[in-house]
C-alpha cells in the first residue's frame, strides 16, 4: 500500500499589525492559520493555550477588542488591526487580582485551562462585578478544566469579584 502525506499547498503570506498586551506586533501570516497560532508561534505568547483547536474547551480564550474571544475559532488574518489582551498582559509587577485569586483559591491543579478560565472571567466580572454562583457558572460555562471539579474556579472567581471591587483595575475597562 503506499503511503500518502498531505500537505498544504504554499499560499502567500498576509502582513498584519495587532496590538498585544499594549505592544503594536507585526507578521507575516499564511491566512489560513488561527489566532492561537500566531500568538504561540509567531509572537511567542505561549500563555495562551491550545486544547482542542475546535472551540470547545477555552484554553485558547484571550480578549480581541475586549470581548473574551476564543483564539482558535478566528483567522490570524482577520485580526489586522484589532486590540489583543493575553494572560501575559495581566501582571503588572503584582499579580493581577485574578490571577491572584486563582492562586489562593487554589482555582487550577494542572493549570492547562487557567489562562482561559482567567481570561473568561475578565470579561464575566466587568460584565457583572457581582455575579452569584449559578452567573459564575454560566459564565465560565465554556471553559473545560478537567482537574478541579470546578469548585475551587467558582471561589476563585467568586474572590476575584470582591478583590476587584475593593480594588477595580482601569485597563479591565477597556
Ligand atoms: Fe480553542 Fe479549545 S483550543 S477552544
Ligand atoms: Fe487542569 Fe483545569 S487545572 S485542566
Amino acid at each position: 500500500m503506499s503511503s500518502a502525506r498531505t500537505t498544504l499547498a504554499p499560499v502567500s503570506k498576509v502582513k498584519i499589525e495587532v496590538k498585544v498586551n499594549g505592544e503594536v506586533r507585526q507578521a507575516d501570516v499564511d491566512p489560513r492559520i488561527p489566532l492561537v497560532q500566531l500568538l504561540r508561534d509567531e509572537l511567542g505568547l505561549t500563555g495562551t493555550h491550545i486544547g482542542c483547536l475546535t472551540g470547545h474547551c477555552g484554553a485558547c480564550t484571550i480578549l480581541l477588542n475586549g470581548s473574551a474571544v476564543k483564539s482558535c475559532t478566528v483567522l490570524a488574518a482577520s485580526a489586522n488591526g484589532d486590540e489583543i489582551r493575553t494572560v501575559e498582559g495581566l501582571a503588572d509587577g503584582d499579580l493581577h487580582p485574578v490571577q491572584k485569586a486563582f492562586w489562593d483559591y487554589q482555582g487550577f491543579q494542572c493549570g492547562y485551562c487557567t489562562p482561559g478560565m482567567i481570561m473568561t472571567t475578565l470579561e464575566l466580572l466587568r460584565e457583572n462585578p457581582d455575579p452569584n454562583d449559578n452567573e459564575i457558572k454560566a459564565g465560565i460555562s465554556g471553559n473545560l478544566c478537567r482537574c478541579t471539579g470546578y469548585q475551587t474556579i467558582i471561589q476563585a472567581v467568586r474572590g476575584a469579584a470582591e478583590a476587584l471591587r475593593r480594588n477595580p483595575q482601569p485597563a479591565d475597562k477597556s
